[in-house]
């Protein structure tokens, strides 16, 4: 069967399918010096297509899972890349077509499909007690080898998470060694069950708590405190029946409200608060924290829809808004259900990442990628939350970053002092770049650029392992 794309903008310029699976030992390094001291993986995942898409649409958060990985071992940095070679992947390269229809629409699948899961494994890779596993929240982590990325298998963490899946944002605690973790839809497509798991550096689970949501929604992104699970829910809502007529996995309710549920950590689903307030919707929080009897939550809010490709109830096309950082504050000492509302920044950002060390604690460095200019290209941005200052740094006309990644200059170091890792897209030159900046300077520019050879089609999320933590399984981070 001849492969032949359809002509979407999403597959055009950069978005090219690129199915490659690639293996440098030895990334040329173009400028400066890698950072002694800098040992471990970096992990990422993102989607590519395995085949052109069986109805000839496409949305870019679908498509089969490319798992990437940067090993520094002193100043050799070698790169590689891998098809997530999970259940749909295997039966689609049998086929050698695509078997699975819109995004997340079990009802559109290919019959010969029909008793195969259609999760992509295409969001994150995270690596704990051991394990590295790659997520994407349609369904359960896959277990990949660290050292080559080959795929290993569907793992449940030993039959302890009766959730049907898992989220691709949990936090892992570099401090304590531990694995928070939820599934929304957590029974099955459209159900209202959310589930907060802990796990133990074992990899056991030490918590759990079942609740319902306002709404069968998207729940992208969570943060945890070390008092609370904090669960914004968007009206971004799965109907079944839309679904088996087969409609978009989402729509967008703009009639609905946005609802923030704050559940205490081992409170055994007791004594959960419901705050609301107008629709807005996220995909990503970058960090949030206790202040006294109040909790504040960092987030990239839309003042709409984040994702447009997903329609209203009447099958509008909203208009695109942008990300803008901010604070959400929630007082607990109060009865009222509402909460207060301030952008950080007016500066558009998304992707936003931290030092993991203060993964809930109070903080003062952020990362994320900020929109630059007119050119479609962006730029790694620190912010100063003591100043409230944003530092944008471009990589020039004509290119574009990936989501940052921040490391401790040591397991002990101040936060927010480290090194600031970024793939960088080279779009005229069609490869791309891995950058090293120091963090606590980004406007300096890169203390360190290694070529790649091939383009980094996307990326969305990835995970640093020191490597003695991929040696022993164990965190062994602090705060300062
Ligand atoms: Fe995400």
């Amino acid at each position: 069967m001849e492969i032949q794309f359809p002509p979407l903008p999403l597959y055009e310029n950069w978005g090219r399918p690129l199915r490659i699976e690639s293996n440098i030992d030895g990334l040329v390094l173009v400028e400066g010096k890698v950072p002694a001291g800098l040992n471990g993986t970096w992990y990422r995942c993102g989607p590519d297509r395995q085949y052109p898409p069986m109805l000839g649409d496409d949305v870019f958060i679908d498509g089969e899972g490319m798992a990437h990985m940067f090993r520094f071992d002193g100043d050799h940095v070698s790169y590689r890349s891998r098809w997530v070679e999970n259940d749909r992947y295997k039966l689609q390269a049998k086929a050698r077509r695509s078997l699975f229809g819109r995004y997340r629409n079990k009802y559109t699948n290919d019959p010969g499909a029909a008793d195969t899961h259609m999760g992509t494994s295409n969001t994150n890779v995270i690596f704990h007690a051991g394990k590295c596993l790659v997520l994407k929240e349609d369904g359960l982590p896959y277990e990949l080898d660290p050292d080559t990325l080959a795929t290993r298998g569907v793992y449940d963490f030993g039959g302890q998470v009766t959730a049907v899946s898992l989220s691709a944002h949990p936090k892992v605690d570099v401090v304590d060694d531990r694995l928070l973790t939820y599934s929304f839809q957590a029974r099955g497509d459209a159900t209202r069950d959310v589930v907060f798991y802990e796990m133990n550096r074992e990899g056991v689970v030490t918590d759990e708590i079942w609740f319902e949501a306002p709404y069968s929604s998207l729940v992208h992104d969570f943060t945890v405190t070390p008092d609370y699970a904090i669960f914004p829910f968007f009206p971004l809502i799965t109907d079944l029946d839309n679904l088996k007529r087969g409609g978009t996995f989402y729509r967008w309710h703009p009639n609905e409200q946005t609802v923030v549920a704050i559940v205490p950590r081992r409170g055994k689903g007791q004594g959960i608060r419901f705050f609301r307030g107008p629709p807005t919707s996220a995909g990503h929080m970058m960090n949030a924290f206790q202040d006294g009897s109040t909790v504040n939550l960092d987030l990239c809010l839309y003042s709409g829809n984040c994702f447009p490709f997903f329609p209203t109830l009447e099958g509008e096309r909203t208009s695109m808004v942008p990300p803008i950082l901010t604070r959400l504050t929630f007082d607990l000492n109060s009865s009222a259900d509402g909460f207060a509302s301030r952008v950080l920044t007016p500066m558009p950002g998304e992707m936003p990442r931290t030092d993991d060390r203060y993964q809930g604690y109070p903080y003062r460095n952020g990362f994320m990628i900020v929109m630059r200019g007119p050119d479609g290209g962006s730029a790694v941005g620190h912010i100063d939350h003591a100043t409230g200052t944003v530092t944008p740094y471009s990589f020039g006309p004509r290119t574009s970053v990936h989501e940052p990644q921040f490391v401790p200059r040591t397991p002990d170091s101040p936060e927010g002092d480290g090194w600031l890792l970024v793939i960088v897209n080279r779009l005229d030159a069609n490869h791309s770049d891995l950058a090293i900046l120091d963090a606590t300077n980004i406007a300096a520019g890169p203390v360190a650029v290694l070529h790649l050879p091939v383009r980094v089609r996307s990326t969305f999320h990835g995970t640093w392992v020191p490597a003695g933590t991929l040696a022993s399984g164990r965190y062994t981070q602090s705060r300062a």
